[in-house]
């Protein structure tokens, strides 16, 4: 499969952080930085940043996405957000199933998996988030817990739908803590993704997709791990919030 022929995707996941003005204030300066960019370009922001983003990337190559969603249409549900919600304001892109959530919210494959398909039956295209513990990696069960969390995430997506699915694979011991996975070790378990990806579906279908990599992905190694032939681009936290350096990692995955 030819690596050019999949789309290469930087996507900032701003997480808790920038207010609205503060949010417009960055995009205003990542815009002129990411003007010519040769991958897509897309901003994660927090919930009430969601319709000043939409509006500030109108017309430019950026797009924006939530960091979750609800499976449900409507409902009693507190504190949830529902697709449509997002749709109406402009919304393209969810990150779901991302190790925050599970670490810290509860977040499973089974609610992961509706979130996803909800998301999916809504037109938005979901980033669906896997990666092993530091503890699973030590114990060598990378491999398995990576496949279940495919399988179970991507459970009753259709290979049409498949085609507005990302993944990331966000090793959890690498987000946030400065240790970058190796491009050799990212390479190794996007491989291992696609593989799983044509087991399920087909080699064809696996091809197509994007595969990010993230995890303290920045300016410096952004250049190594996007060289690899299973990663397409990356998924960036702290980085995505100077604009600078998000630029560069956009430069990068144009090459
Ligand atoms: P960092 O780039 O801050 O390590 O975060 C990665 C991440 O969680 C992106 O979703």
């Amino acid at each position: 499969m030819d690596k050019a022929k999949r789309t290469a995707i930087i996507a900032g996941n701003w997480k808790m952080n920038k207010t609205p003005k503060e949010a417009v204030a960055l995009l205003n300066e990542i815009k002129p930085l990411v003007a010519d960019a040769d991958c897509e370009v897309i901003a994660c922001v927090p919930y009430v940043d969601l319709a000043a983003a939409v509006e500030a990337t109108a017309g430019t190559n950026i797009k924006v996405g939530a960091e979750n969603c609800h499976w449900a249409e409507s409902g009693a549900f507190t504190g949830e957000i529902s697709t449509g919600m997002l749709k109406e304001i402009g919304v393209e892109y969810v990150v779901l199933g991302h190790s925050e959530r599970r670490q810290y919210f509860g977040e499973t494959d089974e609610t992961v998996n509706k979130r996803t398909k909800a998301a999916l039956a809504a037109g938005l295209k979901p980033i669906v988030c896997v990666g092993e513990l530091l503890w699973e990696r030590e114990c060598n069960i990378t491999e398995e817990v990576i496949a279940r969390q495919i399988k179970l995430d991507l459970w009753d997506v259709t290979e049409e739908e498949l085609k507005n699915v990302v993944i990331a694979y966000e090793p959890v011991w690498a987000i946030g803590t400065g240790k970058t996975a190796t491009a050799d070790q990212a390479e190794e378990v996007c491989a291992f993704i696609r593989a799983q990806l044509a087991k399920l579906y087909t080699q064809e279908a696996a091809d197509g997709v994007t595969i990010q990599y993230g995890g303290s992905m920045n300016d410096k190694n952004a250049d190594e791990l996007v060289s690899k032939l299973n990663v397409d681009g990356g998924l960036i936290g702290g980085a995505s919030l100077v604009a600078e350096k998000f630029a560069a990692i956009v430069k990068a995955a144009s090459k």
